[in-house]
């Protein structure tokens, strides 16, 4: 399929994202006010969907989607196998890149940091409020191993059912939270005249010079724009 003729016009709200509109100038700030915005609109389907970018020791890159759990300025959580592809490669590189894309806003966040895990007080806290079938379902997958059919899959979730009721399920022992640590956010604001914005906010290297396209924020962040 040629989809190279494939144009968006992204939307007409004449919205340009100026510096002069980030009222606080830190990240976390920035992030829970759009947040809120595409969160509170009924049109917005799983806004907390984001891209996690996670990479081997030797730097071989791989993506999925996950969900966001909660943030605050400790960090965004997300939970997930440990014995996963994901965990393995945190295991292995304790770094990871995560991007939102909210295509009714047409606006985009990058966000990369150190990764660490939560305590299994926050995954049992978690687990136990999930519905009966996502428990149920976390339960049976040996998440990403090969497994022989489908009907393999029904049968170990079948088996469960039988097992654990509403309200029995157990944590499978090796499935957590993680938090992600944000060094660098970038906030993309997709324009109709294609001169887009991004602001990339940063913790600044140890000993960085000033540079002169380079802003002072809040908190120990810098901002800078980025051509688009
Ligand atoms: C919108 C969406 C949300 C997802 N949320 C999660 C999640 O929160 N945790 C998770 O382990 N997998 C989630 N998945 C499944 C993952 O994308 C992926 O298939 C799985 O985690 C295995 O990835 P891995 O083999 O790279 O570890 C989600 C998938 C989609 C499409």
């Amino acid at each position: 399929m040629d989809i190279g003729g494939m144009r968006t016009e992204y939307n007409d709200r004449k919205n340009v994202f100026l510096e002069a509109d980030i009222e606080v100038k830190e990240p976390f700030h920035l992030f829970s006010k759009w947040f809120q915005i595409i969160k509170d609109d009924p049109k917005t389907v799983e806004p907390n969907a984001v891209c996690l970018s996670t990479s081997t020791k030797d730097g071989t890159p791989s993506a999925r989607f996950v969900l966001i759990k909660g943030f605050s300025k400790k960090g965004f959580v997300f939970y997930t196998h440990y014995t996963s592809r994901k965990g393995q490669e945190l295991e292995e590189n304790p770094k990871a890149a995560m991007t939102f894309y909210w295509d009714r806003y047409s606006r985009s966040v990058r966000i990369e940091g150190d990764i660490e895990k939560l305590p299994f007080k926050d995954a049992d806290e978690y687990f136990f409020s999930r519905p009966y079938n996502s428990q149920i379902g976390s339960l049976s997958s040996n998440q990403s191993r090969p497994v022989e059919s489908r009907d393999v899959l029904l049968n170990i979730e079948e088996d469960l059912r039988q097992k654990y009721g509403p309200g029995e399920v157990p944590r499978p022992p090796l499935w957590g939270g993680y938090l992600l640590k944000p060094r660098l956010f970038e906030f993309w604001q997709g324009q109709t005249n294609r001169i887009h914005d991004r602001i990339r906010f940063r913790m600044p290297e140890d000993g960085e010079p000033d540079g002169v396209l380079t802003k002072q924020g809040e908190e120990g962040w810098i901002f800078e724009r980025l051509c688009p």
